[in-house]
């Protein structure tokens, strides 16, 4: 097994290189702390300030992130190639004495994309009866009162076959009826919502119809949407979706809650489509390939990755008005040869893939009348160019020719496009990349111990972005729990961790946590921990999103010169000192991992003049294994608290098991 350099810790060394995650059980007594260390700030000395896109967010289809998570589509196997033989997602229902069948077929292709639909044969059904498809979505369709779900699909009815009749032929008997479409509990026992279609024809026709649920409805996810007929005949449906409110109400959109929690956090930035979605897990055929995922949904047909089929109804169109709507800069990661099964040498067999990448530049950032791919764009819906100043090449690949593919793609795209700024996997010597990425999956001890590693970073090399970084729990990775989101013990690795990439502003210019989401149904998650969990209809801000909410919103600035004397080296206790120059506060970070408290004084100098009252606030809890679940989202939170008598120094008494900010006013 390959054990990429250090820096470069990603899918491929993960398992092979965790250590353990050793954090002392919490004791019967407390133990007493080691003794007070002094935390000295140098208010004077200069500064190293934030680059503006600090703190970002960093996706991919991992954990059914997108389908059965942030796109809002509901409708799992819209388009009936999740398997080419089989409608997963699909159940008939047969009343008794009814006789009917379904089927994938081919038979009719609405496009050439979309070349599988769902075959309905009816051959009896009794009056006042109903043959029933259903789809039982995501692990349940999430029904909720007083909602607006708006409903599509193409259907049609058969036809007579064009081929001569022959005496033995029965008349078929053509489908003609309408159809019924409803929202109703799994039971049956409830319908909450439904209406009714046209009359099928012989043609696709696309129906587009309002399900709205009453007020007095309760919130649940054991639900199915139907399309039922109560007449005999074979009928065809494809593209089948369901979408309740968007975030923004945009049409093809996202699910609020999760865009909301991922706006609370405040991110300047948005690293996409990041991960092995981009390179394929598998197959070169499982890339990201964003041609393929633009468009009207009719010629869009999916990708498998990640063990399922993604429907890529959130495409490279969807990722920009996600960024649009969250004000986040675009970080793009670009195709580059590379896939888990293999690589395209560099060189003419690579072209294609370097010219794919320049399209995808050019259609998010080219003139809507004077070039191909920005013209396209427009007709997608957005005339306007995008702004893109970050472009990534590939993700986590380290060998395989990656100095030649590099070199190949980024003298390709600085020869058109000269201010983009490329990203490299690592310190390539092929070609100078502004920007380097380096992934961590690590545990909390491993985090505290390397608290200092950026400290010794080269300040002339390229700049750092720590694409993907999280406190995992490799011992754990073949048990199923529920807690795939992170616990506290995990959130202090993960705030150990910002603590050292915060004091490295001037190296460190961007970061962001990775995965994001997870599914937390058995069946949907592959990856353990992600920052945000949920199932159809609740979600879960974890103990990590409260700290990396706090670090965003105790931010400032700059980044203050600060030291701790008397640190144990072999027990680090990870701070980080920053300014907000404008609002006149300096906010001190301090991360106890520990089962007793720690005394700091901390030491502001004797000139500094701040104003005696301070805010403190806390997140902890008493177990290091605390969680936020979706049954007690909030069960660990922070906790703030004024505290007085603060001067140019003063003594602070941090928590056991603790991220601690206190924020100083100065006069
Ligand atoms: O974030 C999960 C995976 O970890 C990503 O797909 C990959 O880039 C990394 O190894």
């Amino acid at each position: 097994m390959k054990v990429p350099p250090i820096n470069r810790i990603g899918i491929a060394s993960a398992f092979l290189l965790a250590s353990t995650t050793c954090i002392p059980a919490r004791a019967e007594t407390t133990p007493m702390s080691p003794g007070p260390v002094r935390l000295v700030i140098d208010l004077k000395a200069p500064a190293k300030r934030f680059a503006s896109e600090f703190a970002g967010l960093m996706t991919e289809g991992i954990n059914h992130s997108y389908d059965g998570g942030l796109y809002g589509e509901l409708i799992r196997n819209r388009i009936f190639l999740d398997n080419e033989a089989d409608p997963v997602g699909w159940t008939l229902g047969i009343p008794s004495n009814a006789i009917a069948s379904m089927a994938v077929t081919d038979k009719f292709p609405l496009t050439d994309k979309l070349f599988k639909s769902l075959e309905v044969v009816i051959t009896k059904v009794g009056a006042n009866q109903a043959v029933t498809v259903s789809n039982d979505g995501f692990w349940g369709i999430p029904v909720k009162p007083a909602t607006e779900y708006r409903v599509s699909f193409y259907a049609k009815g058969n036809s007579i076959p064009k081929r001569k009749k022959q005496k033995s032929d029965p008349d078929p008997t053509l489908f003609r009826a309408p159809l019924t479409i409803s929202l109703a509990s799994n039971d049956g026992s409830k319908v909450y919502a439904s209406a009714v279609t046209p009359p099928l024809t012989e043609n696709w026709q696309k129906i587009e119809l309002t399900l709205r649920t009453g007020k007095e409805v309760v919130s649940s996810k054991e639900n199915r949407f139907e399309i039922s007929a109560s007449a005999p005949g074979t009928f065809y449906l494809n593209l089948v979706s369901l979408f309740p409110p968007t975030y923004k109400n945009r049409p093809n959109g996202n699910r609020p809650d999760l865009m909301e929690k991922m706006a609370g956090l405040q991110p300047k930035f948005l690293r996409f489509p990041g991960g092995g979605f981009l390179t394929g897990i598998g197959s070169i055929s499982t890339r990201y390939n964003w041609k393929e995922t633009r468009g009207p949904l009719e010629f869009r047909p999916g990708h498998p990755c990640w063990d399922f089929r993604h429907s890529d109804g959130l495409g490279l169109l969807e990722f920009m008005y996600w960024c649009e709507d969250l004000d986040l800069e675009p970080v793009i990661a670009v195709f580059a040869g590379y896939f888990h099964d293999g690589y395209v040498p560099a060189g003419p067999l690579l072209e294609p893939y370097v010219q794919d990448a320049l399209d995808e530049i050019e259609y998010l950032t080219g003139d809507a009348k004077t070039t191909y791919w920005g013209a396209i764009r427009a007709k997608d819906g957005h005339p306007k160019p995008f702004a893109l100043r970050y472009v990534e090449i590939s993700n986590e690949d380290y060998e395989n020719d990656y100095e030649g593919r590099f070199a190949q793609f980024h003298d390709a795209i600085k020869t058109k496009y000269r201010d983009i700024q490329l990203i490299a996997n690592y310190a390539v010597r092929s070609r100078k990349p502004d920007i380097i990425d380096h992934h961590f999956y690590q545990s909390t001890e491993w985090y505290v111990k390397n608290f200092h590693r950026y400290d010794k970073a080269d300040r002339n090399g390229p700049k750092i972005l720590v694409g993907e970084w999280a406190t995992t729990r490799w011992e754990d990775k073949d048990k199923w729990e529920p807690n795939l989101v992170p616990n506290l013990g995990q959130a202090l690795g993960d705030s150990a961790w910002m603590c050292a990439m915060e004091r490295n502003a001037d190296v460190v210019i961007m970061q962001c946590y990775a995965p994001l989401f997870v599914n937390i149904n058995a069946g949907a998650w592959v990856w353990r921990t992600d920052l945000i969990g949920y199932d159809a209809l609740n979600s879960v801000a974890s103990v990590s999103w409260n700290a990396q909410h706090l670090f965003n919103t105790h931010r400032g600035d700059e980044v203050l010169s600060a030291s701790m004397d008397k640190e144990d080296s072999s027990n680090p206790f990870p701070y980080s000192v920053t300014r907000d120059n404008q609002k006149g506060l300096v906010y001190i970070k301090l991360v106890n991992i520990n089962n007793y408290k720690r005394d700091v004084s901390v030491i502001l100098g004797k000139n500094t003049i701040v104003e005696s009252q301070a805010e403190v606030v806390t997140l902890t809890a008493k177990d290091l294994k605390a969680l936020n679940t979706i049954e007690n989202p909030e069960a660990v939170k922070p906790v703030a608290k004024t505290v007085s008598d603060i001067a140019s120094d003063f003594n602070i008494t941090v928590e056991p098991y603790s991220l601690t900010i206190v924020t100083l006013k100065l006069r």
